[in-house]
C-alpha cells in the first residue's frame, strides 16, 4: 500500500506545526508512525480516503467520537449548506442559537439556560468560570478527563501524576501558572471516600465538582447520588461533563439515565456530527452568574455549528441512533472477547458499549497495538484499540472487521516474542509525549 503523499506531509507538518496536528488522539504516532496514513482527502459514511487514494473502512476512533451519525451525513450537511448560502455571520445574531438552546432544554427539563462555545475543553472552561462566579469559591474536585485548560492541568502541579488515572496519563502542567497549585483535586469514579476526603479538607473553598456521568463502568452503590449530596453539603456546583458520554446511550446526557440532576452539563462531540459546536446547559440561577463574569467570543456566534447541532440532534432522535451505537458496541466487545479467547491473547475490554476499547495484557501493548494497526491496514481497515461506533457503520462492516481481526490476532499469537521485528513502522506512542 502506497502512502507516500501522507508520509511526506507528516514529515513537513511536524516541522511546521508543533505536535504535528491539533489533537493528540489524531497524531500518527498514537497509532504507528510510518504506516498510519494520518491525512484524509474524503470521508463518507464509514469510509475514509487518504491522500494517496487508498480507501479504508474506518473501525477506529470515528473522528474521536464526534461524528456520531457518520461522515458527511447529508441530513446534517444539507442544512449546513443552506446556512452557508444564506450567510454564516453578520452583524446580527443567528436565530439558530435560540432554537438549539430550546432543544437542549426540552431534552433536559432540569436546565433552563444555555451558553455555546466551539470545543469541549473550551466549554468546560466556561462551565468552571460560571460555577466559580456563582459560588465565589475557587477550588475544584474532579474525576476523569476534561480537556487541556489551566484549571485542569493545575492538578499535576507539584503532584507526581494526579491526572495519571484519569484517561490520559503523562499530561504536563508546563506553562500553567504555578500559583494554581492546590486548586484542583482528583477523585476516582465509584470511590466516594476520595471525594469525601476532598470535601472534608477543602469543603469551605470547594466551588465546583466536575465529573463524567459514566465512561468505563456503571455507577455503583449510589455513587452519583452521593456525589450530588456532597456537592449540596459544601455548596459546590455539580458539573456533569457529557462531552464524550452524551448522546451515546440515549438522546441527551447520560445523566438522565441515572436520575441525576446536575447544576450544569456540558456537551460537544456528538451534538455536532463533526462540526464545531459545544453547549453549556444549566439551571438558570447558576447560569445567570455568567453575567457577573466576562464570557464572550466572536466565533461562538457563527451559524454553521448551531445549524449542524440542530440537524444532528433531530436526526439522532428520529432514527434512535443510540440503539444502533449500543448494539454495535456490544457486538464489537463480543468480537474482541471471542477472537482473543480463540487466539489465546490476553486482553482487557472496557468502556460503555458506544465508547469501547481494550488493552493488551500480554506482549508489549504498544507493539501489539502497532502491529494490529499495520496488519488491519492491509485489509483496508483503519483500526485501533478503541472503537467508537457511528450510525453509518453497518452489520456488514462488522463482518469485514471481525474476519480481518481474527486473522491478525492469529498472527499476533504466532509471532509472539518477535512481534516488534515485524513492525514496518514504530510502536504506538504511550499517551502524551513530545513528537520529534
Ligand atoms: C469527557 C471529555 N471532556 C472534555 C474533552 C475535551 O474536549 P475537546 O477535545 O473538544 O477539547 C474530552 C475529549 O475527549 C472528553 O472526552
Amino acid at each position: 500500500m502506497d502512502i507516500n503523499k501522507s508520509l511526506e506531509l507528516q514529515l513537513h507538518a511536524k516541522d511546521r506545526i508543533p505536535g504535528l496536528c491539533q489533537l493528540l488522539s489524531k497524531r500518527p504516532d498514537q497509532f504507528s508512525w510510518g504506516v498510519w496514513p494520518g491525512y484524509f482527502s474524503k470521508a463518507k459514511g464509514a469510509k475514509v480516503w487518504d491522500l494517496d487514494g487508498n480507501e479504508y473502512l474506518d473501525m477506529s476512533i470515528s473522528g474521536i467520537g464526534a461524528t456520531v451519525l457518520g461522515y458527511a451525513d447529508e441530513d446534517v450537511d444539507n442544512p449546513v449548506k443552506w446556512a452557508i448560502d444564506n450567510g454564516v455571520a453578520s452583524s446580527l445574531n443567528c436565530p439558530e442559537e435560540v432554537e438549539l438552546a430550546d432543544l437542549l432544554c426540552e431534552l433536559h427539563p432540569w436546565a433552563q439556560m444555555c451558553r455555546f462555545t466551539r470545543t469541549g475543553g473550551e466549554s468546560m472552561m466556561v462551565a468552571i468560570r460560571i460555577a466559580r462566579a456563582y459560588t465565589g469559591k475557587d477550588k475544584i474536585a474532579f474525576c476523569g478527563y476534561h480537556g487541556w485548560h489551566d484549571w485542569y492541568l493545575a492538578a499535576n502541579i507539584g503532584t507526581e501524576n494526579a491526572l495519571g488515572e484519569h484517561l490520559l496519563s503523562g499530561l504536563s502542567p508546563c506553562g500553567v501558572p504555578s500559583s494554581l497549585q492546590g486548586t484542583a483535586f482528583p477523585f476516582r469514579y465509584n470511590k466516594i471516600s476520595e471525594l469525601e476526603e476532598i470535601v472534608s479538607k477543602h469543603g469551605k473553598e470547594l466551588g465546583v465538582i466536575v465529573m463524567e456521568p459514566i465512561r468505563n463502568r456503571p455507577p455503583e452503590d449510589g455513587f452519583l447520588n452521593k456525589v450530588r449530596a456532597l456537592a449540596d453539603e459544601c455548596g459546590a456546583v455539580l458539573i456533569i461533563d457529557e462531552i464524550s458520554a452524551g448522546f451515546r446511550l440515549n438522546p441527551g446526557g447520560a445523566h438522565l439515565l441515572f436520575d441525576l440532576t446536575p447544576d450544569i452539563a456540558v456537551f460537544s462531540k456528538a451534538i455536532g456530527n463533526g462540526y464545531s459546536i459545544s453547549a453549556v446547559i444549566g439551571k438558570s440561577n447558576v447560569m445567570q452568574a455568567a453575567q457577573k463574569s466576562f464570557i464572550s467570543s466572536t466565533n461562538w456566534t457563527e451559524r454553521v455549528g448551531f445549524t449542524a447541532a440542530i440537524a444532528t440532534i433531530k436526526k439522532y432522535i428520529a432514527v434512535k441512533a443510540h440503539e444502533h451505537l449500543i448494539a454495535l458496541g456490544e457486538h464489537v466487545q463480543d468480537v474482541w472477547a471471542r477472537i482473543a479467547n480463540k487466539n489465546n491473547i490476553d486482553i482487557e475490554i472496557s468502556g460503555i458499549a458506544p465508547l469501547s476499547h481494550f488493552s493488551y495484557k500480554a506482549f508489549d501493548p504498544y507493539v501489539a497495538k502497532a502491529y494490529m494497526i499495520q496488519e488491519m491496514l492491509e485489509y483496508g481497515v483503519l483500526s485501533s484499540t478503541i472503537f467508537y461506533p457511528m450510525y453509518s457503520h453497518s452489520n456488514n462492516d462488522m463482518k469485514i472487521y471481525e474476519e480481518a481481526l481474527n486473522k491478525v490476532f492469529a498472527k499476533i499469537q504466532k509471532f509472539n516474542n518477535e512481534l516488534e521485528l515485524k513492525l514496518k513502522g514504530k510502536k504506538s506512542a504511550a499517551g502524551f509525549a513530545r513528537i520529534s
